[in-house]
């Protein structure tokens, strides 16, 4: 029962999204850094470049797509910190053990926000966010706070095999754009955008 009380609770916050969304309930342009908190905020997955150490691919861009969660979803908004469920099994996470220097993209692509605008991925009204930075293992007690953004939104990794020695880590952002229209990119600082309310 409680079970179901939750589920019912997450696709009633899914639904207020769905209706926020498809209403064009967005941050304004010049509003970048609530932008660059909104996009992170409804992505459950980005595309991440590392520096490929694999043999014959040393050095070169490597991109992969990963869960990712800044807090539970819906209102009000996340923490901004874009929290991640690694293994060291992983090919990019063996990159990250040479060089943790990373790049993290989210799009609202994935929301159905652009296919209700009819906006195309690269149309940068289909707002897109790149993050650089690099990834770093969080303390236990921050490891709380990325289980529950992350088990929130991607129930599956409760089961994920516990023999791959799953830890939690968080992306350490230095460098954000925000590309949401027209006329080139926006920057925005990590002190701006972790200070503006989402
Ligand atoms: C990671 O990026 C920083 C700049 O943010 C740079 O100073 C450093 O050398 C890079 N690390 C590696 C291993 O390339
Ligand atoms: C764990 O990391 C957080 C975030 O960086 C920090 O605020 C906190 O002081 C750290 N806790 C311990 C016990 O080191
Ligand atoms: C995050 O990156 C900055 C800039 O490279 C660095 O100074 C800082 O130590 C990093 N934080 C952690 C927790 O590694």
């Amino acid at each position: 029962m409680a079970g179901r009380g939750l589920l019912g609770a997450a696709a009633a916050l899914l639904l207020a999204l769905a209706l926020a969304l498809a209403r064009g309930d967005i941050p304004r342009p010049e509003e970048a850094a609530r932008m660059a908190r909104f996009v992170l905020h409804n992505c459950d997955w980005g595309a991440l470049a590392t520096v490929s150490r694999q043999e014959g691919l040393r050095g070169q861009p490597f991109a992969n797509v990963f869960s990712i969660s800044d807090g539970p979803p819906g209102p009000p908004g996340g923490s901004g910190v874009p929290y991640l469920y690694l293994t060291e099994m992983e090919i990019s996470v063996q990159d990250l053990e040479i060089n943790s220097n990373a790049s993290l993209t989210v799009s609202l692509a994935q929301t159905p926000y652009c296919k209700k605008h009819r906006y195309d991925p690269q149309n940068p009204l289909c707002a897109h966010i790149i993050f650089c930075g690099s990834i770093v293992k969080v303390n236990d007690s921050e490891a709380d706070i990325a289980k529950k953004a992350l088990f929130s939104r991607h129930p599956e990794m409760e089961s994920w095999p516990k023999d791959h020695n799953w830890f939690f880590a968080k992306f350490n952002i230095t460098n954000i754009w925000v590309l949401d229209y027209f006329g080139g990119l926006k920057i925005v600082t990590p002190e701006e955008y972790y200070s503006v309310k989402p």
